[in-house]
């Protein structure tokens, strides 16, 4: 076997509550990726997509992580790797972690599965350095292992695999940019510690109530001190789409990733597209174009469609 394709699906990190340290997998959207083996040590990026992104492998977020893995392997081969993005860079649903996730776990099936998921999390992280400016692995882990994935730490990496009940995902894609190290240079460096024992209140609670499958626990939780009151003025409705989503039926929910993307835990699909419909209603009066998603927690991650 000298050459496979994957999806590499999106997600949603943060988990409203936990910055940087929870993520979930998403079934819809995916980008397709196909790498293949090659006999020269080097990283060859192609795209097919028509999103300008850099195609020379140390700043590409799929060929960076490539690289270490070379260096780590220190043999002659390399990788050829070919894009096709579903997921808009700029959308708050993982795009730069699918690309670099779906490239390592591709590269490590071609090379007979020599490295552990942790050491592909590792690998991958180097992608959202040059994303963002910053290692970060909530969007990594869950696209790599599946599910919701906590982590506890990044130096020394410590991921956490969590338990969820059954959840429908509705997200809302404004189509604006927000560019995560903008999204992040925003943030206050210092927090209050009155907001900080609501926050880890919130999280314990979100990680209790998904292992329990208590969703008034999960809906209860779902709420952001910190980050989401500095975020949101950059999101056109999202006070507006939360509120009336809450209204109509949904567990909770709120900014996705660090945005523009807004997402939506419901119990059941009907609820679910019932979010879709809160979500258009609104943005057809913004006037702002968009695109939503309604779909359900992916519990495989990067999936492997074809060998050859
Ligand atoms: N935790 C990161 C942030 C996720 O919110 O900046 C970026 O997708």
């Amino acid at each position: 076997m000298n050459e496979i394709t994957i999806h590499a699906p999106a997600t949603v990190a943060n988990m409203v509550c936990g910055f940087d340290v929870l993520g979930l997998c998403l079934t819809e959207p995916y980008d397709i990726m196909k790498v293949r083996l090659i006999d020269q040590r080097q990283v060859i990026i192609h795209t097919t997509d028509g999103f300008p992104l850099p195609m020379n492998p140390a700043l590409n977020t799929a060929g960076a992580p490539l690289l270490e893995m070379l260096a780590a392997l220190n043999q002659d081969l390399g990788f050829e790797v070919f894009i096709t993005k579903q997921i808009k860079p700029g959308s708050g649903i993982g795009s730069s972690a699918a690309s670099a996730a779906g490239a390592v776990v591709a590269a490590n099936e071609l090379l007979g599965n020599i490295f552990s998921k942790e050491e592909l999390v590792r690998f991958a992280m180097f992608g959202e350095k040059v994303a963002s400016g910053v290692k970060h692995a909530d969007n990594i882990a869950p696209c790599i292992y599946g599910g919701v994935t906590l982590i506890r730490s990044i130096f020394p990496l410590d991921i956490i695999p969590i338990s969820s009940p059954p959840l429908f995902v509705t997200v809302l894609h404004p189509q604006i940019e927000v560019r995560t190290s903008d999204a992040r240079e925003i943030l206050r460096k210092e927090v209050l510690l009155k907001d900080a024992i609501r926050q880890w209140g919130n999280i314990a609670g979100l990680v209790a109530g998904l292992m329990m499958g208590d969703y008034d626990l999960i809906g209860r939780s779902l709420e952001d001190v910190i980050i989401e009151p500095v975020r949101s003025i950059l999101i056109p409705g999202f006070d507006v789409i939360k509120s009336e989503c809450k209204k109509a039926g949904a567990i909770g929910g709120g900014i996705s990733g660090s945005g523009p993307s807004i997402f939506m835990l419901s119990r059941d699909e009907i609820t679910a597209h019932a979010m879709a419909s809160v979500m258009k209603s609104v943005y057809d009066q913004i006037r702002v174009s968009y695109h939503i998603y309604v779909t359900t927690v992916n519990t495989q991650g990067v999936s492997i469609q074809h060998r050859a």
